[in-house]
C-alpha cells in the first residue's frame, strides 16, 4: 500500500492507499487498541461494501456495530447526528472505541462530526468510497453537518487516526460522481502542481475510465498535495484557502439552484472557468494558459458554462453572502500561472458580471 503522512505533531496520521478493504481489520490493529467499532454507512455503500468491512474488523477481533444513515446530502443534518449519538449510547461506546466512517464526503463528515462531540471525541478512521472523498473531504479533518440555513455551518476541525483507501470501491461509483472528483482533482493541479496538470492532460481518459494505475497516482497525489497545505494551515487562517479555487462562483451556483441543479463537482468547474476569465481581465493570467485548463476541465466532461435560466444579478447577490465574504468583499482564489494562485478580494464588481454574463452565452 501507498502512504501518505500528515504531519500536525501529536495529531498526524496515515493515508493507506491501496485496493485491500477487506484487510482494514488486520491493518487497524496496528492504530489502535479499542475493541468496539462503529461502522457508520448508508443503504448504497452498504450494499457493496458493508459486509466485507465489517468481516475484516471482525475477523481482527472487533466488535463491530453498525449504523446506517439515509443515502443523501439532506441527512448530513444534527438529526441525524442525534440518531447517531443515540447509536453510540446503546453500545456503550466508551472513549478508545473507534467510528469508521464508510462512505463519500457525506458520510464522512456526518460520522467525523459525531466522532468528534460524542463524548468529546472518539478516534475516527476514514474510509471514503467517492473519489470527491478520497481526494478531499477524508483528508485535513473538517467535519461538519448543515443547517436549514446553509451548509457546514456546525462543525469542528477534527483530525482522523487514518484514512484508509481502496481505490477499487470506486468501480461501483457512479460516473457523474466521479466526474465530481475530478473537478477537485483539476483544482489540485491548477493552484499547486504544474506536473500533475500535465499529467492530467495526458492521462484524464484514463482517469475517467477507472485505469487503476493512473487513478492510484492521482488519489496519491491529490492526498499529498492536500496534506501539504493542512500541514502549513490546517485550521484555514491563510494558505488552506486556496483550496477554494472554483468554489466563490461554485458555491453561489450551487446556492442559488437549492443544491438541484449542479452537482458540486459541476459548479466548482464552472467556478474554475470563472475564476480563470476573472483572472485574465485582471491581468493575472495569459489567455494561453486560461484556454488550457478550460480544456482540460472539458475533456473530463465537466461543464464551463451557466444555464441560461440564472440572472447575472441574482448570481452577484448571492456571491456576495458567500460565507467566504470577508469585510463585505468577496474573496476569489485567482490563478497567476498553472501552479500557482493567489486570493483576492479586490476584483471589481464589473469584472465579476462581464465574466458571468460570458459564462452565460
Ligand atoms: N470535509 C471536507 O473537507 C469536505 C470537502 C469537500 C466536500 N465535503 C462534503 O462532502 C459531501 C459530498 O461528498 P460526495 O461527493 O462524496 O457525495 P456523497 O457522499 O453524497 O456520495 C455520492 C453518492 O455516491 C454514493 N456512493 C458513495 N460511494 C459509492 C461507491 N463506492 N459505489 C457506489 N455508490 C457510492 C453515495 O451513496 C451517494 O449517493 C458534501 O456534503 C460536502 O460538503 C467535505
Ligand atoms: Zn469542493
Amino acid at each position: 500500500m501507498k502512504t501518505v503522512r500528515v504531519g500536525l505533531g501529536e495529531k498526524s496520521y496515515d493515508i493507506l492507499i491501496g485496493y485491500a478493504l477487506g484487510e482494514i481489520g488486520r491493518m487497524l490493529k496496528k492504530y489502535t487498541k479499542g475493541i468496539k467499532s462503529l461502522i457508520v454507512t448508508n443503504p448504497t455503500i452498504a450494499e457493496y461494501y458493508l459486509e466485507k468491512a465489517k468481516k475484516s474488523l471482525q475477523e481482527a477481533g472487533f466488535q463491530v456495530f453498525v449504523a446506517q444513515v439515509p443515502d443523501g446530502e439532506e441527512y448530513k443534518s444534527q438529526a441525524e447526528a442525534s440518531r447517531l449519538y443515540a447509536k453510540c449510547v446503546e453500545y456503550r461506546l466508551e472513549r478508545e472505541s473507534i467510528i469508521v466512517g464508510l462512505g463519500g464526503g457525506v458520510i464522512g463528515d456526518l460520522a467525523g462530526y459525531v466522532a468528534a462531540t460524542f463524548m468529546r471525541g472518539l478516534p475516527i478512521v476514514q474510509v471514503p468510497t467517492t473519489l470527491l472523498a478520497q481526494v478531499d473531504s477524508s483528508v485535513g479533518g473538517k467535519v461538519a453537518v448543515n443547517l436549514p440555513e446553509g451548509k457546514n455551518l456546525v462543525g469542528a476541525f477534527y483530525q482522523p487516526f487514518l484514512v484508509y483507501i481502496d481505490l477499487a470501491v470506486l468501480k461501483t461509483l457512479p460516473v457523474d460522481e466521479m466526474e465530481v472528483g475530478m473537478a477537485e482533482v483539476i483544482k489540485y493541479g491548477v493552484i499547486l502542481d504544474k506536473k500533475f496538470f500535465e499529467y492530467l492532460e495526458k492521462k484524464i481518459g484514463e482517469l475517467r475510465e477507472l485505469d487503476m494505475e493512473v487513478l492510484e497516482r492521482v488519489v496519491a497525489r491529490c492526498c499529498q498535495l492536500k496534506a501539504g497545505v493542512v500541514e502549513e494551515d490546517e485550521r484555514e487562517k491563510g494558505l488552506r484557502s486556496i483550496l477554494n479555487f472554483g468554489h466563490t462562483l461554485g458555491h453561489a451556483l450551487e446556492a442559488l439552484t437549492d443544491y438541484k441543479k449542479y452537482k458540486h463537482g459541476e459548479a466548482v468547474a464552472i467556478g474554475m472557468v470563472g475564476a480563470c476569465r476573472i483572472a485574465e481581465k485582471m491581468g493575472m493570467l495569459k489567455k494561453e494558459v486560461r484556454d488550457r485548463i478550460e480544456r482540460l476541465i472539458e475533456k473530463a466532461g465537466l461543464p464551463g458554462r451557466i444555464g441560461a435560466e440564472l440572472s447575472v444579478d441574482s448570481i452577484v447577490q448571492v456571491l456576495s453572502l458567500d460565507k467566504k465574504v470577508r469585510a463585505g468583499k468577496v474573496r476569489f482564489v485567482l490563478p497567476e500561472r498553472i501552479g500557482r494562485v493567489v486570493v483576492r478580494d479586490d476584483v471589481p464588481e464589473d469584472i465579476v458580471r462581464d465574466v458571468i454574463t460570458g459564462l452565460m452565452e
